[in-house]
């Protein structure tokens, strides 16, 4: 463990718009240690995507910057992978083949023929997809493309995992599957994760720490919740467990007591941007047994 592994060093933003300058992140400080699992949590449009998008170097910090392992990141680079909310699988390559094309990025001249063949295999192993390796995007569920999406991201090896609401566009049981698998998959590689969700029960139950942002304009860290539950973590056992509950509350507590959004009706939660990020889910206190 490094104790400066990934550093998002006193990050600003500020947009250019055509009404001016419009500053999406003050100061947004944080130090995450090698496979750390963070979740990023807060209002439509607060700016997680903006934090997680200057970690993967996709934007550039208008003040501060990233350092992961002593380098400054100043563009994308294949040790911080992106999985996106809607997957991003090239609808004419098969699921083996989308894999492929990042391993041969990645790994060309590093690994045989025989050596790439297995490690896309492998991956493909990890999300449980080794049985539709030979199909096509457009033949397989969403939930399987997702997972497709992130043998991908796995497959480049990275040392930093980032996930822009991975499980937002998927059904409830599908997403408590993919839950359970990431966290086998975090059990097993170490990877440092950033993962950005709306969901307040999959941030407790895969978190080391939920980070949750204030509203904008102008956001920064509001809070940190650190979540000392034991690894491995059961949804079924945890739903009556009072520590989970006592996590959950205190997330819900920070997004609708202290970071209400002005005029907002608490049940439900605006999204004034338009985006197509989903309104925070406020779920009942045993769906984590979903
Ligand atoms: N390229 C951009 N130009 C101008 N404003 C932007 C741009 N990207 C994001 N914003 C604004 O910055 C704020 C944060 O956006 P975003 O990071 O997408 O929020 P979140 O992911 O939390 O929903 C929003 O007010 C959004 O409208
Ligand atoms: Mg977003």
């Amino acid at each position: 463990m490094t104790d400066k592994h990934l550093n998002i060093d006193h990050v600003s933003m500020v947009f250019d718009t055509p009404s001016g300058p419009f500053t999406a992140l003050e100061n947004v400080d944080l130090v995450m240690s090698e496979g750390e699992y963070v979740s990023l949590i807060g209002h439509s449009g607060c700016g997680k995507s903006t934090v997680l998008n200057i970690v993967a170097g996709l934007l550039q910090a208008s003040t501060g910057g990233v350092v992961l392992d002593g380098t400054e990141v100043d563009e994308p680079g294949p040790e911080r992978a992106v999985v996106f909310q809607h997957h991003s699988l090239l609808p004419w390559l098969t699921a083996y083949e989308n894999v492929e094309l990042a391993v041969k990025q990645v790994f060309k001249g590093k690994k045989s023929k025989a050596e790439m063949h297995d490690w896309i295999e492998h991956n493909l192993k990890l999300v449980h997809m080794e049985h539709a390796m030979d199909k096509l995007p457009g033949e397989i569920s969403g939930g399987m493309k997702q997972r497709v999406g992130i043998a991908r991201a796995l497959a480049m090896q990275p040392k930093v995992l980032l996930m822009d609401e991975p499980f937002g566009a998927l059904d409830a049981l599908t997403r408590a599957h993919m839950q359970d698998s990431l966290m086998e998959i975090h059990a097993e590689l170490g990877n440092t994760v950033i993962m950005i969700t709306h969901d307040v029960d999959e941030a407790v139950l895969l978190s080391d720490r939920i980070v949750m942002m204030t509203n904008g304009p102008a956001a920064t860290i509001g809070e940190i919740l650190d979540i000392r539950l034991e690894r491995p973590r059961d949804r079924v056992a945890l739903a009556d467990s009072p520590e989970y509950n006592h996590y959950r509350a205190s997330v819900l507590k920070f997004l609708y007591e202290r970071q209400r959004r002005p005029g907002s009706d608490d049940s439900k939660p605006v999204d004034e941007h338009g985006s197509d990020d989903k309104a925070l889910k406020i779920v009942s206190s045993n769906s984590a047994a979903a």
